[in-house]
Parts: structure tokens; sequence; C-alpha cells
């Protein structure tokens, strides 16, 4: 069969990534999904098992580091679009190690620009090049306001300066070369498959282990939460209908501080639990603070509702049962990504 579009999605064997895959595999058989990833510790395709199989999959193993490798992708599969995901994606990583998010998050998406604007130079505006990115890259609010498409940029940790210097190098290409391109930022997303590194699946996890909950600092940090499947009906209205060279801002609405939602991941597990109201809270320890830790994220999807007609689907009591009731079924997905590196990773993060 010949496909309509075919479509490389990097970083699908990832969190976001998986879903989008998922999603796009699943609606789309008239396009090819190719997934590109390098499998980091962050990379799992246990995360599309109920997808291998299609016929209008491919799953390829590699680095978006890797310059010609990217070239031959290019070349090899005749690519038409790209929804680029693949990235290093956790703030904790970021401090410790920056060099490795500045390789992959920049670099790696300037090989990818590089390889979209020489493949596709006979007729750049058939193509899309469509970035996902953050909202972290507008910095930190304070009580008041929202992040907005036209929100001045001031990343404050290695993670959101990688991000936003990708952003940077997308409107560049769009700016200097003329690739067409499609920007989304988006708020902090949850729901299944997503590593134990993130706070929320890292407290369902340490519940069921009987571990403490480490809250940084006073636990009062605001983050605006949405459901990952309704992350990615915006990637996918956004890379359908939304208008080329824009920015889109994705966010859940969903405000709350992290004890906030520590308590109610708590009250959650306790009854799924069937145990006594109260137990899971016994294990919140309050520990020293993120440094440079942002404040409060939020933001305003105007733009995307009134244009392009999205609402996210699942707000935030009920999206957060049905994750916790995900992570409780799928035990064996949670015990394989528990394994010896991250043990490591979890001794050297909270434990020093
Ligand atoms: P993730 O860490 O779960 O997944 C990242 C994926 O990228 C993994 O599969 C990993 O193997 C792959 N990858 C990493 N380096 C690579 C490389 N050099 N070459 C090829 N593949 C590589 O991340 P996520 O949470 O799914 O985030 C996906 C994207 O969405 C990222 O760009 C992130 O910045 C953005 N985003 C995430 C959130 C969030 O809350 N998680 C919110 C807004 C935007
Ligand atoms: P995280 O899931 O790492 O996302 P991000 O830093 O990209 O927003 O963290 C969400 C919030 O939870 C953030 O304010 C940091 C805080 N947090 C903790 O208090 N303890 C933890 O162990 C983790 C991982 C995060």
């Amino acid at each position: 069969m010949t496909h309509l579009k075919r479509i490389l999605i990097t970083g699908g064997a990832g969190f976001i990534g998986s879903h989008t895959v998922r999603s796009f595999v699943r609606k789309y058989p008239q396009y090819k999904i190719i997934n590109l990833d390098a499998l980091t510790y962050a990379g799992n395709l246990a995360n599309l098992r109920d997808v291998e199989d299609a016929e209008n999959y491919q799953f390829i193993h590699g680095d978006i580091k890797d310059e010609d490798r990217i070239k031959e992708i290019f070349e090899n599969y005749g690519i038409t679009d790209v929804i680029h995901l693949a990235a290093e994606s956790h703030v904790d990583r970021s401090i410790t190690d920056p060099l490795a998010f500045l390789k992959t998050n920049i670099l790696g998406t300037v090989n990818l620009l590089q390889a979209a604007r020489s493949f596709w130079k006979e007729d750049l505006k058939r193509h899309l090049f469509y970035h996902v990115s953050t909202d972290e890259v507008y910095g930190s609010l304070g009580e008041e306001g929202l992040f907005k498409e036209d929100t001045s940029y001031d990343p404050k940790s290695p993670y959101s300066a990688s991000k936003a210097s990708s952003d940077h190098f997308v409107r560049a290409y769009a700016n200097t070369y003329g690739l067409s391109i499609k920007i989304s930022n988006c708020s902090n997303n949850y729901g299944p498959y997503q590593f134990p590194e993130k706070l929320i699946p890292l407290v369902i996890n340490n519940i069921q282990q009987g571990q403490s909950l480490p809250i940084y600092g006073d636990g009062t940090n605001i983050r605006d939460w949405l459901y990952v499947e309704d992350h990615v009906s915006a990637i996918d209205v956004i890379f359908h209908r939304g208008n080329v060279g824009e920015t889109y801002n994705v966010g859940g609405n969903q405000e709350l501080q992290n004890i906030e939602l520590v308590y109610l991941l708590c009250d959650i597990m306790d009854e799924v639990l069937g145990q006594l109201a109260g137990t899971a809270r016994k294990l919140i320890t309050y520990v020293e603070d993120r440094p440079g830790h942002d404040k409060r994220y939020a933001i305003d999807s105007s733009k995307l509702e009134k244009e392009l007609n999205w609402k996210p689907s699942l707000l935030a009591p009920e999206g957060i049962r049905r994750t916790v009731l995900w992570y409780l079924d799928n035990a064996q997905w949670l015990e394989g990504v528990t394994t010896g590196a991250y043990r490591q990773y979890y001794k050297q993060q909270y434990q020093g």
C-alpha cells in the first residue's frame, strides 16, 4: 500500500511518544508511522506491544545525534513529515548532566532540521516539521498570570534552556530556509507508561513499596497537569489543522500544588489498596529543594481551544485515579523499569 504520508515520530518509545505513535498508527492506516528512538533509559518498546505488528508501523533503533543515520532514514523511508518528541526530559537529570541535554535536545534537533531541509528542498511547503516542546521554556510564574504563546522565553533549568534553544532553532529554520514548522508548548503530562522518575509514577511506586515520598522544598510549587491522551489529541489537531509557522500552548487548566497532588495520590492509593485512610500520607517526607526549582507553571491554551476547537477531556481527580489503576494493573511494566539502573539513579538522586 502506498501511504499518504510517511511520518517520522522521534522518541516514540518514550512516555508521550508511545501514546502519540499508538494513536496515529490506529487512527491513520493511510499513514506510515516510522518511530525513531535511541532506547535510552526512558525508551521502552514494551510501551508499544499492542501496535508493534501493525502494517503501517516501523520501529528504527537510532540516535538523533547521529547526523548520517538521520539523513539515511529520510532517504530510505521517504519521510514526508516529522513529529519530534525525542529528548532528554527530566529536570533533575539535567542538573546532574547538562551536557547530555545540550547534545540530544539541541544538537539532535538541529540534525533533524538539517536533514528535513535538505531532503525536502524541492518543495518545502508540502512537508511539515512539528516540534513538541514544553511550557518550561517560559520560566516560572508568580502567583498571578498564565503563559501565553507570546510570553518571553526565560528558561531557568538546563532542561528548559535546552528545549528553549531547540524551539529557537526550529523557528530559525522556518525564517531562514522556509521550512514549514509548527511548535506546541505543553504543561506537565501524566498517565500510563510515564517513567517513575517523574513525580506521579514515583509516588505511586513508592507507596506500593512502602517507601518515603520525597517532596522538594515546602511542596507549594504549582504545576498544571494534563492527561497524556489529551496532549496527543492536541498534537493530532495541531498537526492536521494548525496553521503553519504557529505556536500553540497546550494545558490542562488543572493547577495543583505538589503537596495537594501527593495528598490526592495518597488518598486514592489508600482507597484502591484497601488501606486505612491516612496510611500513605504518613510516607510523605520533605527533602532538600531542587536547585533553582521553578515555582509555578500555568498555561493559557485559549488559542488552541478557539482556533482548533480542542479541549482536555479528562480532568485531574478522574485522570489521576485512572493513572493509579493503570499502574496497579501493570505491575510487570513497573517492575521492568525499576530494576538496577533505576535503583542506582534513585539512590544517587535521593540518598546522595
Ligand atoms: P521521555 O523521557 O519519556 O521519552 C523520551 C524518548 O526519547 C525516550 O523514548 C528516549 O529513548 C528517546 N530519546 C532520548 N534521547 C534520544 C536520542 N538522542 N535519539 C533518539 N531518541 C532519544 O519524555 P516524554 O515525557 O515522553 O517527553 C516527550 C517530549 O515531550 C519531549 O520533547 C519533552 O520535552 C516534551 N514534553 C514533555 C512533557 C512532560 O510532562 N513529560 C511536557 C511537555 C513537553
Ligand atoms: P517532575 O515530575 O519532575 O516534573 P517537572 O519538574 O518537569 O515539573 O516534578 C513535578 C513537580 O514535583 C516539580 O515541582 C518537582 C516536584 N518533585 C518533588 O517534589 N519530588 C520528586 O521526587 C520529584 C521527582 C518532583
